[in-house]
This record gives C-alpha cells, structure tokens and sequence, in this order.
C-alpha cells in the first residue's frame, strides 16, 4: 500500500468471525513528538516502537532538512541526534509534510522562534486544511506567513529573530494548536503559556516534561493552563512508543459488528485524552474488556478484547468528550449503523476540517450504502439499523484520508453487499500493516485490481 501514487480501490466482504491477536503500529502522534522533540535535544535519542507510517516518516525527513541526523536501525528503531533548542538549519528545499497536518503544524511551530525561513506544502489533502489556526499564534511570537489565499499552503514560515514569550487561548480544542505554541515558546525567553478550554491529547507536555524541560498543568477557571518555560537544554531520551489507540479503533469495532468474532489487541495506551472511543463503545453495550491494565511509562495501559456485541443501542456520546475521541467518529458512526436507533454525536465541528470533511464523507457513503444520516455544521446523527442492517453493493470517495477508508472497509465486512473504497492507499499513512493485519484475523478484504 502506497500513500502517493495510483488510487487502490479495495473491497470488503463479508466473511467468516475475526478472531486472533490484532498486533496494531505505534502511536502516530507519540511518534511525530519523538522525531522532533528528538531534533531538539543535545545528543542522541532512541525510539523504539516508532510507527513506519508515510506522516512519520516525512517528519523524519523534515528533521533531516532543518539539520538533525535521522537513521533507522531496525523496524521501529530509529536514532536522532539533535541540534538543540534554537539549532535549526535553513532547508535547502521546499519540507513536503504529505498528507500530515500534525506534522506540517507541529514542525512550523519548532521553526518559528529561529531566524530561518522554510517553505511548507503537502498533498491535495493537507494543502487544503487551514494553517491560519497556527500562524495566527506564531505571530505573536514575531514569525511571519506567506501563504496561499485562506492560509493554505504551500506556506513559506520565516522565524522570529528575537521571539517574544506569549500567552495563548486556543479557540479551537486542538493539540496541534497547542503543540506548535508550546514548541514555538521552547526557544522564546521566559514563559510561554497556552490555555485551552477543553483537554486535548496531553502528548507534547508528557514527553517536553521527559526532555527534562520545566512545564506546568494547572487546572482552572479557564480551563487548562499550561506553562512552558523557555530555552531549556533538552537532554536525550530512551522512548518506546505505545500502540496507537486510534489505530485499535479499527479491528476492535470490526470485531463488534461481525458476526462471531472474538479479537485481542494488546498493549494499548489508554490515556484519558485519547480513550473517549472505548468508553462509547461500553456505554452502547459492546463487549469491550480491558484486560491486564497496568502502567507504563506513566500511561495506563490494557490488552483490548472485543467480541461481537449484537445488542449494542445508540447513543448520545457527551460532547465534552469529544477532542479525546476526535479521530474515531468516522469509525464510531460505522458501529453506530449496525447498533439499534440513533447516535448522535454533537460538538465535533472539527471533522469538518480534517484529512477530509469526515461527516460529509461518512454521511455521503452511509446513505449510499442504506443508512439514514442527518447533519449540521457541528453535530451528525447516525440512525442504526441494528446487526447486519447496513445494505452495502456501494464503492465510496474517501478523499485521500485513510480513516474514511478503513472505516468504510470495516463497514464492508459486516454489510450485506461489499463495500468498495476509491482509494485504500492513504491508509499508509497511518497503519500501513492494516491490510495484512485484518486478512490474519479473517477479513475478506481484496485489491480491485487482483479480484478482477
Ligand atoms: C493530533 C491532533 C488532532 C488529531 C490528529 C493528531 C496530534 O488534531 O486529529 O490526528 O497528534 O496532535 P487537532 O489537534 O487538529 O484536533
């Protein structure tokens, strides 16, 4: 599977129960933060467990391009000297983040208080997601933009000379905003605060905290107030990355709606900002265990076993838990079509501008595959039909964004005609082992091309 290059139609079937152990990659966004934070340190970092997906590995790239050296030992086992806080070189060409809004944010926002400039662009995808949400709050520290109408890239960045320390309210619930004031304010003198109203994935603070800079968290009237404080030597660190909890999203829903399944995934992060999903699950009435929970490296951790949950009920999810669950409503709404009656998911106007519109692409291929749907700008409304109620025979647009694809294709597997998806390749960029992965618990997942 390729995230650039021809379209890979797949199709999804319905097949035998998934069963068998779901060994999913690491944490996408654990990831980025290694490579870069990694970048800014003195000396040499270990990551072990990193995730080898197309976003990671163009951060690992970039991390080249601005001077860290970055070589891959083994699967998952990666190496970076850093060049310290400040210590950014001037790219000598454009940095291509792909199809990376985490890494194209995050790494504007390392760059903003060096004086250098750096010209960003991505894919069809990223290059039409707003970067004004972060260049907004880069001002501040006295970083300039020049970009595409609408802030969209290709963006050229040039870094403040004598950055200014800033205190920043985020008016969206996003840890990419909050991560690119946060690395930003690493090579502002004195402190430098975010406020974010809503907790989003804490990532960035954990591990800046690892690196042994002096960071606070306090929880107020305001909400959560983060103190950063600057131009702090970064030491090396020893990181494994957890697996991805969004990526255990996909075989574990798989399992609740097809028929007999029985499936493990072990040794899954389940901190509190990225867990929301499995919560839902339980509230609807899936047979979602954690088993063995334990700590590790600060973050509480269980081997997942779903089994096929046939009496799952809609739900209203509780828009407060939105930002911790932001990347699994694609997949959500496809549990929500084979549970009974309506969930509704409200508070989540920031689908609308991810990877792709992702209520508008759920909603569209939904219906087309016998789903009844209702939206707004900032709530959708899924009316399941209970097990086996999605009718399927539909192929369906994912717009170049991998979890539309692997949410159709989970869809597929319990529908009662296949489900094809235009394009199966950007799942690369995520969990590039999703195909073999699925096929070894069972799934029927077949490239258009090779079915014929
Ligand atoms: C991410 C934050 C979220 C999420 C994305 C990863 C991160 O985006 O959707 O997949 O690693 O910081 P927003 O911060 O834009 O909500």
């Amino acid at each position: 599977m390729s995230a650039h290059g021809d379209p890979v139609p797949m199709t999804a079937r319905k097949g035998a129960a998934l069963t068998g152990v779901a060994d999913v990659p690491g944490d996408k966004s654990i990831s980025h933060r290694s490579l870069i934070l990694g970048a800014m340190a003195v000396g040499e970092t270990v990551i072990t467990g990193l995730l080898e997906g197309q976003d990671v590995l163009d951060t690992a790239k970039a991390m080249r391009a601005f001077g860290a050296e970055v070589s891959r030992d083994a699967e998952g086992v990666w190496h970076v000297h850093g060049v310290g806080v400040g210590g950014f070189a001037e790219p000598e060409d454009v940095i291509d983040c792909g199809n990376s809004g985490t890494g194209v944010r995050l790494i504007m926002g390392t760059m903003a208080t060096t004086p250098i400039s750096a010209t960003f662009t991505g894919d069809a995808s990223l290059r039409s997601r707003p970067m004004a949400r972060v260049t907004d709050p880069l001002a501040l520290f006295g970083a300039s933009a020049v970009g595409r109408r609408g802030g969209r890239l290709p963006m050229t960045i040039t870094g403040a000379a004598a950055p200014l320390p800033v205190r920043y309210t985020t008016p969206v619930p996003s840890a990419q905003v909050k991560s690119a004031v946060l690395l930003a304010g690493l090579n502002a003198p004195g402190q430098t605060v975010v406020i974010e109203a809503e907790a989003t994935r804490d990532h960035t603070e954990r591990m800046l905290a690892g690196f042994g800079a002096e960071i606070t968290t306090e929880i107020t009237q305001e909400g959560r107030v983060i103190t950063l404080t600057g131009q702090p030597e970064l030491k090396p660190q020893t990181i494994v990355v957890p697996r991805d909890p969004s990526s255990a999203a996909f075989p574990v829903c798989a399992a609740l709606i097809v028929e007999g399944s029985d499936v493990l995934v072990p040794n899954i992060g389940l901190n509190p900002t990225r867990a929301g999903l499995f919560e839902t699950l339980r509230e609807m009435g899936a047979d979602l265990t954690y088993e063995n929970l334990r700590e590790e490296g600060g973050e509480p951790v269980a081997d997942l076993r779903a089994r096929y949950s046939p009496d799952m009920k809609g739900i209203e999810v509780p828009p407060e838990r939105a930002a911790s669950m932001i990347d699994e409503y694609p997949i959500l709404s496809v549990v929500a079509a084979n549970a009974e009656g309506p969930t509704v998911m409200r508070g989540v106007k920031e689908l609308r501008v991810k990877e792709s519109d992702r209520i508008d692409a759920m909603a569209v291929g939904l219906r087309a595959a016998g789903i009844e749907v209702e939206d707004g700008p900032d709530w959708w409304i899924v009316h399941g039909k209970g097990p086996g109620g999605v009718e399927g025979g539909v192929t369906v647009a994912t717009h170049l964004d991998h979890r539309i694809a692997m949410s159709f294709l989970c869809a597929g597997l319990a529908s009662r005609q296949p489900v094809t998806v235009d394009d199966a390749g950007p799942i690369a960029t995520s969990f590039p082992v999703f195909e073999p992965l699925m096929r070894g618990l069972g799934a029927r997942l077949d490239r258009v091309n090779q079915a014929g």
